[in-house]
């Protein structure tokens, strides 16, 4: 290959093979080990996609069953997680940067078989996240209720109430709609990770770092706050419009792969649509859900008006907002459960590069200066 190759952003380079995902950005498809997001996402349990994920095949009901158990007898956290969410608790720290930090401890026992590792990974995540809302808003965390499948635990860990079948069918979709995207920023900075050798926790500590940013999965709460501030309809132009003439970057629209409207988006509304109009939502109404779409359609209009030839479309973090808000998850959840949908993935792309990856060591093309001369503190600090 040619050593000078240069992409800014990496964009359009290859860097895995992959059995896990594949994104077609201009036919607006993504396929989840082969199966059509649309196919899997509505249909699937998250127990059922992880284990896709991570064996390439659906699982039989003896299968399905042992890892539903596996996950839910090791969901309870050890006492130095507890005591950790409770200080970062003490001192407000955001919940993404809670999840990284308590993360990290998720290998006290670093002996365990990196399979083993994660299931513990997997199982925990959601709890940290529970417990430490819970710690937020002043109250204990709650225990793990082991009747329940990994989604509707989560739900019943953060608000003590088993949820309906509608909110786990809801939550479910979501995190099945986000499990695997290709070589994302958090997935790549993952196989990077091991790539050297290192461990589990350590890549999902790495990628729940890179997912934070607002440029990956840190656009949901303020996609949301762009609605709330738009408030109602007839303020929608004039608020969109402000934006993008002072510069500033709808969240919620954009996407350095889809060109077209972002599949997730589409199974994400539907799923939107179905909760708020059965009723089932935890919080917000119906009309929240019909200023939203108002709001999609001028945003999509005003940006190909601002950016002609860009193609900026909805992205999966607009409806996400809207999904996990009805769900009674406030905005500061979004990238934590953001995180805990895509862990399965994370986790089946390092078992690949550790499977058959070699380190991955890109290039650098240098552009500084060369042939300077050593000159002695006393010659710089007097100008000679
Ligand atoms: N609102 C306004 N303008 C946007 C935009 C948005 N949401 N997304 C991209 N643009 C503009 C950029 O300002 C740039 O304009 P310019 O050429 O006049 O400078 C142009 O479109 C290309 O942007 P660029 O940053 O090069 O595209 P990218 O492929 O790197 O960006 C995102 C992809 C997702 C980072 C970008 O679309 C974005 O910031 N979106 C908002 C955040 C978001 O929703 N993130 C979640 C992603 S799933």
């Amino acid at each position: 290959m040619d050593q000078t190759t240069y992409r800014e952003g990496l964009e359009g380079i290859v860097a895995a093979h992959t059995r896990l995902s594949h994104v077609d950005g201009k036919k607006g498809e993504l396929l989840i080990a082969g199966f059509a997001l649309e196919e899997l996402a509505q249909r699937a349990s998250y127990e059922e996609v992880a284990y896709l994920l991570w064996h390439d095949d659906l699982p039989d009901a003896d299968s399905l069953a042992k890892l539903a158990r596996q996950l839910s007898a090791r969901r309870a956290l050890p006492q130095a997680t507890l005591d950790l969410l409770r200080i970062a608790a003490g001192h407000k720290t955001a919940p993404m940067d809670a999840l990284r930090m308590a993360a990290g401890t998720l290998d006290l026992d670093s002996k365990q078989e990196a399979r083993e590792q994660a299931l513990d990974i997997v199982a925990r995540l959601p709890t940290i996240v529970a417990a430490y809302a819970r710690l937020l808003s002043g109250s204990e965390p709650i225990e793990a209720n082991p009747a329940l499948g990994h989604a509707a635990n989560y739900l019943y860990m953060l608000h003590g109430q088993a949820p309906s079948p509608a909110q786990t069918r809801a939550l479910e979709t979501y995190l099945n709609t986000v499990v695997d995207h290709g070589l994302n920023a958090s997935t790549f900075t993952a196989r990077v990770i091991v790539s050297t050798g290192s461990d589990l926790v350590s890549a999902i500590v790495g990628a729940i770092g890179a997912l934070k940013g607002p440029l990956h999965g840190g656009a949901p709460g303020p996609a949301l706050d762009m609605v709330f501030e738009i408030a109602t309809a007839d303020n929608a132009q004039r608020t969109l419009r402000a934006k993008l003439e002072r510069g500033e970057r709808l969240m919620g629209f954009g996407h350095r792969v889809y060109k077209v409207r972002d599949p997730r988006a589409e199974v994400l509304s539907a799923a939107a649509a179905k909760l708020y109009e059965q009723n089932e939502q935890i919080a917000g109404d119906r009309s929240l859900y019909e200023l939203a779409r108002f709001v999609e359609e001028q945003a999509v209009a005003l940006l190909a008006e601002f950016k002609p030839g860009r193609n900026l479309q909805t992205n999966v973090e607009f409806y996400t907002a809207l999904l996990l808000h009805g769900l009674g998850l406030s905005s500061d959840l979004f990238s934590p459960t953001f995180a805990i949908g895509r862990t399965p993935g994370w986790l089946a792309h390092c078992f690949e590069q550790q499977g058959h990856g070699r380190l991955i060591r890109p290039s650098s093309e240098y552009v500084g200066e060369r042939g300077r001369r050593w000159a002695s503190i006393e010659q710089r600090s007097t100008g000679r």
